[in-house]
């Protein structure tokens, strides 16, 4: 697969998307942390931690934006993934994060992997934008962006209309979507279709790695907010999703669509995304302008499938 620059705000989903690209041999080549479950310094030290324990210290890690695009960070989602973003579960401390922004990590990367790189972001998408501002030329030297967030068919999770990753930093989602780059779009539509049960988490905490079963105590909070929404003890998996689409390990439903807006006023639509899915309905004929492309569905069975690959982890 392509080299991949990871962006995130880890996060349960989020230490479970990291796991599975490791999972799956994905060539993983730098990590920025965001603002979004957590402050991006906190992000960033699960992350440096988590990847130790999977065997790979040697990816450089970068703490991103503290705060939103023209913004301050609201403090975080600790009753989804709790106060440290990772379920409240202590990893051995590992590693310490590289010189400079996660913008910045982003634009060498690029070069250095020029025309090659994919862009996966899990997280809201300021460095994504503040990149774009420090590298005009962003767009040609990066491969695609594949991301989690938004909602092409409402509802969304932080408000009626938007989901959290967008809803977070609508400008940094505005100059994300309007960029001359290829985006897939796996929207929260899709992404809470995507389970885990108690039956896998209940496998997880039964496994031999250290891995799997830190990873299982995360879900035990996660399901703790799931579970209610729900109606059973499971959880969505919407990073996991986003990282076995980036990765080629599923093969989604895709509907190719122009540029997707981002409302970034301050109205009630705030953080929604407006996807043009008229094409739908005349068997996706391309639109002028079309560059992205937003994932309508999944195959049947992907909690199963990201099971397989946890639970060999160390
Ligand atoms: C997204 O927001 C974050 O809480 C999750 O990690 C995921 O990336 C879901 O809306
Ligand atoms: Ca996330």
């Amino acid at each position: 697969g392509p080299p991949l620059y990871l962006d995130c705000d880890t996060g349960v989903d989020d230490a479970l998307a990291l796991a599975q690209l490791v999972g799956v041999g994905a060539d993983l080549v730098g990590v920025g942390s965001v603002s979004g479950n957590l402050a991006a310094a906190g992000g960033a030290r699960n992350t440096l931690d988590l990847l130790a324990m999977l065997g790979r210290p040697d990816v450089p890690v970068a703490v991103g934006a503290h705060d939103p695009i023209g913004g301050t960070f609201d403090g975080g989602a600790a009753f989804v993934h709790g106060e440290n973003g990772i379920g409240g579960v202590v990893l051995p401390r590992a590693g310490e994060p590289v010189d400079g922004s996660a913008a910045e990590l982003l634009v060498r990367l690029a070069h250095e992997h020029a025309g090659e790189l994919r862009v996966l972001a899990v997280g809201p998408l300021t460095n994504l934008a503040l990149a774009l501002e420090l590298e005009p030329a962003l767009p040609r030297l990066v491969r695609d962006v594949v991301l989690m967030g938004g909602a092409a068919l409402a509802p969304g999770n932080i408000s009626a209309v938007a989901e959290a990753n967008i809803g977070n930093d609508p400008l940094a989602a505005h100059a994300v979507f309007a960029a001359d780059w290829p985006v897939t779009m796996v929207g929260l539509d899709v992404t809470m279709h995507a389970r885990f049960e108690e039956s896998h988490r209940r496998a997880l905490a039964e496994a031999p790695g250290a891995v799997p079963r830190a990873l299982a105590a995360m879900l035990d909070v996660y399901f703790g907010y799931y579970t209610p929404i729900l109606g059973r003890p499971s959880s969505a998996l919407h990073d996991p999703l986003a990282a076995a689409i980036a990765t080629g390990q599923v093969e989604p439903t895709l509907a190719p669509v122009v540029p997707v807006e981002v409302d970034a006023t301050d109205g009630p639509g705030r953080g929604q995304t407006l996807v043009d899915l008229r094409s739908r309905f005349v068997g996706y004929p391309p639109l002028p302008g079309t560059r992205h492309r937003v994932v309508l569905g999944i195959p049947d069975g992907f909690g199963d499938l990201l099971l397989e690959t946890l639970l060999p982890l160390p």
